[in-house]
């Protein structure tokens, strides 16, 4: 009954964790992550039960607050490596409400353990009953390729203007081509505010700061977060700025839709590090395919996970291209969700006026590209 719990182990001590995970793998389904992790996680995906083992830096109050803030709901046990009476009234004033010493108590700790799942799950019935808490907890697209002109600005923000006309949803689009820009000229966006904006705010960063910085499309009403297209501001907005903006962004509207550069640097590494869903836009062509090799390795190398999030949209498929998607699924280590046709006819007019590609629900007639689009992306978003 308890196994389908969604359990976290923060964890960076071998010893302790191996005992753990032993003794509760078989019932259980428990992730492992460390505590620099935590936090990136947490906005990924709600846990209902987080082991925390204190870790060797002084971050275990600041963690559990965070934890409780962020999910109220979930419940916090505490595994401290010292008897130590301040930091359990400490953290037990943080919100964890089991507090065990290793390596006294690790063994009460586990016979406790599956009553702790119980208990949990007969609370979370009670207040299902009683009150109806919705957190907003919306998913993250970052749109990469390591190829320029691939078609990541024009299928992210095609994509957004879909999700939002298709689904009614709430949904920002991030230009984070935070040199020299782009969607701002492809949707004919004329302002001077951009996400350099909410820097001086940066600490207290909120849902109203980005919705004031936004700009609203006129007809699908997306809300568009514009480059500084600005080198220089560019290099002052830091990782850890760009993980609270995209958190920030996370609870307040149901999409983030990212369009990225086609280079790697720390902002980028961020985007795709905090992302739901990585979607690789892929050219039929060998130099293409050459360049997603090279990514792939570089992912490893900087400790990217893709595999269980990274999908590849192939765009500008035509008859005559050299390579034919049936041979790229085969030589691809991440599936292919969907094929965009190459419709230079329809998509140019749009490009030259700069104008969005989707501006209303029902549109009678769909240029070929925003047909394949919208196939694609109703499927991505389930
Ligand atoms: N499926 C497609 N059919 C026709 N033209 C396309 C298609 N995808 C992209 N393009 C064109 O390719 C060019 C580059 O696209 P863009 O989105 O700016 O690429 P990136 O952001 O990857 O550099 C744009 O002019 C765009 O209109
Ligand atoms: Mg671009």
């Amino acid at each position: 009954m308890e196994n389908n719990l969604n359990i976290f182990l923060v964890s960076e001590h071998e010893a302790i964790h191996s005992q753990l995970l032993n003794a509760f793998s078989d019932q259980y389904k428990i992730r492992l992550i460390s505590p620099d992790e935590l936090i990136r996680e947490v906005n990924r995906d709600t846990p209902d039960i987080v082991i925390y083992i204190q870790p060797e830096s002084d971050v275990s109050v600041e963690s559990i607050q965070f934890l409780q803030m962020a999910t109220p709901s979930t419940q916090v046990i505490f595994i401290a490596r010292v008897g130590d009476l301040s930091l359990l009234r400490n953290v037990t004033q943080s919100g964890a409400t089991e507090f065990f010493v290793y390596p006294e108590e690790i063994s009460l700790f586990i016979s406790r353990f599956s009553t702790i799942c119980t208990n949990y799950k007969k609370n979370v019935e009670i207040s299902k009953q009683t009150l109806h808490f919705s957190r907003g907890r919306g998913q993250i697209f970052s749109f990469f390729s390591s190829n320029g002109g691939s078609g990541k600005s024009l299928l992210a923000s095609t994509f957004a203007q879909t999700l939002k006309l298709e689904l009614n949803a709430e949904v920002i689009l991030i230009d984070l081509n935070l040199q020299f820009g782009g969607i701002e000229t492809m949707l004919s966006i004329d302002s001077t505010r951009s996400i350099a904006d909410l820097l001086p705010v940066a600490d207290e960063l909120n849902e109203s700061h980005i919705r004031n910085v936004c700009q609203k499309l006129p007809d699908s009403k997306v809300d568009v977060l514009l480059s500084p297209c600005d080198a220089e501001v560019a290099e002052s907005l830091s990782d850890e700025f760009i993980a609270k903006l995209l958190r920030t962004c996370r609870r307040s509207f149901d999409f983030v839709v990212i369009d990225l550069p086609s280079y790697i640097n720390a902002q980028v590494v961020t985007a795709l590090e905090e992302a739901d869903q990585i979607i690789y836009i892929l050219n039929p062509n060998t130099p293409s395919l050459k360049t997603l090799k090279q990514f792939e390795e570089l992912s490893i190398r900087l400790g990217i996970e893709l595999s269980s999030r990274a999908s590849i949209l192939i765009n500008k498929v035509a008859r005559e291209n050299e390579v034919q998607e049936k041979d790229l699924k085969s030589i691809l280590r991440f599936p292919v969700n969907g094929a965009i046709r190459l419709d230079h006819k329809g998509v140019q007019p749009f490009i030259n006026k700069g104008e969005p590609i989707r501006k209303v629900t029902k549109e009678r007639r769909l240029i070929p590209f925003a047909k394949d689009v919208k196939k694609w992306a109703l499927a991505v978003v389930k």
